[in-house]
């Protein structure tokens, strides 16, 4: 079956990042502590039931396509201990899939931490509870120290791609296989293997990657139905554009596929642009949590010895206003000008975090998200 083809049978049963929508737009990293946001200023997110759900349900109500949780097990220090406390992410995505109807609803799973029998389980439950809304968002770990938790060894970066193939393809055949399978591969060993009942999506539930190295983008393009481009410090369109391209053509070319993909953004809205560039200056400048920061880009492997001074201190940055992501800063007007450009580029849907989560996100609803029906862009 071709990729395409496997999208179309995805749409019959209605996975909302298969919607028509000009602009498909999710949340990223609402199920831990800080959110996307590395800040001590007040109203940031906290890992409690209760602001998950709630933001959880804005994007129901808003009719967003995906909610993406981050898989994570430890925090990143500072004051803010960053992403220190928040909600493992199957057992989430249960909770987020019974009390939403519409959005989609990822989990994100670490190749280390999970046998894929067990996954590919996980996975058709909340595909069941959500009625087909399911997603999983394979992620390989970039970060020791968590890994280390399940006395594991973070193995070289491209190994842990080869060992995501494996994982992978024994989830996939547990999702789509009538008769019970043996297998005795390089990394896993599965006996008589089967699931019961197969998810509700046909042939499987949506899979996500956002690997921005050769070895992430040729999984995501080989066995992936969503990828990510990582902005990496782009703030134009045209530059966005490119990296989609190039993407989409890598899927075409070398695996005949038609790929989904995302970005990752943030927003910091305010009356006025003086009022938005006054509340970046707050959350960011003043208020960042560098200490934080400066432990997370010593985890990416970035130090003096590797990068320029600037470009460490431009990737800080990027990570304390919104973890890395491309910047929509302005009036709702503004806000809207910018999300129209990035559907411009080609690209299929923007994961969206906001610094006071969920005030902000309740103005998003009340404000700029009517803007945006209004510009048929949802
Ligand atoms: C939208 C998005 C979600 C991600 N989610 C997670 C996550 O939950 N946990 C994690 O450890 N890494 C996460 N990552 C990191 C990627 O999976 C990937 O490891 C990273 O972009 C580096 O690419 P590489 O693995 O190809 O080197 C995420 C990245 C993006 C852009």
């Amino acid at each position: 079956m071709t990729t395409l083809s496997r999208a179309d049978s995805l749409r019959a049963v209605s996975h909302p990042v298969y919607s028509d929508r000009k602009l498909r737009l999710g949340t990223f990293s609402t199920n831990v502590s800080g959110g996307c946001t590395m800040t001590t200023i007040d109203g940031v997110l906290t890992a409690d039931w209760d602001s998950t759900r709630t933001l959880g349900l804005l994007a129901d109500e808003m009719d967003f396509e995906a909610i993406v949780p981050v898989g994570r097990w430890r925090g990143f220090g500072g004051q803010t201990d960053f992403n220190g406390s928040g909600f493992e992410s199957f057992t989430w995505a249960a909770g987020i899939g019974a009390v939403t109807s519409r959005s989609g609803v990822f989990a994100t799973s670490h190749v280390p931490t999970i046998h894929p029998v067990m996954a590919a389980k996980q996975a058709a439950t909340i595909d069941h509870i959500t009625s087909g809304r399911f997603a999983l968002n394979v992620v390989t770990g970039w970060n020791t120290p968590e890994i280390e938790m399940f006395g594991a060894p973070l193995l070289d970066h491209d190994l842990r791609y080869e060992v995501a193939v494996e994982w992978l393809d024994i989830i996939k055949r547990l999702w789509t296989e009538d008769e019970p399978f043996s297998l005795e591969g390089r990394f896993f060993t599965v006996k008589d293997a089967s699931l019961s009942p197969h998810p509700v999506q046909r042939p499987h539930p949506v899979v996500m990657n956002a690997g921005g190295s050769p070895a992430g983008m040729h999984f995501g393009a080989k066995h992936c139905d969503v990828t990510f481009i990582t902005p990496g410090g782009i703030t134009e369109p045209a530059a966005m554009a490119e990296k989609v391209a190039h993407f989409k053509r890598l899927a075409r070319e070398e695996y005949g596929r038609e790929l989904l993909v995302w970005t990752i953004a943030y927003i910091v809205q305010g009356e006025t642009e003086k009022a938005a560039n006054d509340y970046y200056d707050l959350y960011v400048n003043q208020k960042g949590d560098w200490e934080a920061v400066s432990n997370l880009v010593a985890t990416l492997g970035m130090n003096s010895g590797s990068h320029p001074p600037e470009t460490i201190e431009a990737t800080k940055r990027h990570f304390v206003a919104g973890w890395g992501g491309y910047p929509l800063i302005g009036t709702k007007e503004m806000v809207v000008d910018q999300l129209a450009a990035l559907a411009g580029t080609g690209l299929d849907g923007v994961l969206l975090s906001w610094p006071r989560y969920i005030q902000d996100m309740q103005t998003f609803q009340k404000e700029t998200h009517p803007l945006l029906v209004e510009a048929g862009l949802r």
